[in-house]
């Protein structure tokens, strides 16, 4: 079975991720491409889908939007996983105890998932937490980012992201194993 892991990410943290996750997907015998969003491929050749993007000012970023909405008429049939990668993850957070759970009552990301999981007919979206670069935030998210109880750095969570990761790889493990014995 082969997958295409397709990504969108501004300052390396969802590229890591999305390599990781393609890590994982050939430990457990599958091939694996690991492509920016905007350089994926004909799609013709793959049997399954992973698409991720950084969250920028709650949606996605274009690259992988973009991805999404040409590809719509292409995922017909095969399987597809979403991810993002954001301040707040589901396992995991940049945040502290009040700014998570604020950030998860706020609803999820991005804002349009909706759309993007009706356009892929995707069977599931996780959220990771990313890497928080003072940098990035200019004074008023800096501000933010204090109030907010957050910490500079790192916050991604492996063992979250491989766990997800060893799901896909059983889902579609079990996809091929019926199909044999179907076909
Ligand atoms: C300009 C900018 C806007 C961001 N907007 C959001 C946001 O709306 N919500 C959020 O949870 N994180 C936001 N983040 C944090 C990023 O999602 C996080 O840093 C992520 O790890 C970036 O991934 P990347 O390293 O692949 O670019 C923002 C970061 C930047 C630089």
């Amino acid at each position: 079975m082969r997958v295409l892991i397709a990504y969108a990410s501004a300052h390396g943290s969802t590229e890591e991720i999305a390599a990781r996750v393609g890590m994982v997907l050939r430990q457990n015998g599958l091939d694996a491409d690991v492509v920016p969003a905007e350089e994926a491929p004909e799609l013709e050749g793959y049997d399954a889908f992973v698409i991720g993007s950084a969250i920028h000012n709650s949606s996605w970023l274009t690259p992988a939007e973009r991805f999404v909405t040409r590809k719509a008429p292409s995922f017909a049939g095969r399987p597809v996983w979403l991810f993002s990668v954001a301040t707040v993850g589901a396992s995991s957070s940049g945040l502290g105890a009040f700014g998570t759970w604020m950030a998860r009552k706020a609803g999820r990301l991005p804002k349009d998932l909706p759309a993007l999981i009706a356009r892929t007919g995707a069977q599931g979206h996780r959220t990771f937490a990313g890497v928080i670069r003072r940098d990035d935030w200019g004074r008023v998210g800096d501000l933010f980012v204090r109030l907010m109880g957050g910490r500079y750095g790192d916050h991604r969570d492996w063992h979250d992201i491989e766990h997800w990761a060893t799901t896909i790889a059983t889902a579609l493990t079990a996809r091929s194993a019926a199909a044999r014995v179907q076909g």
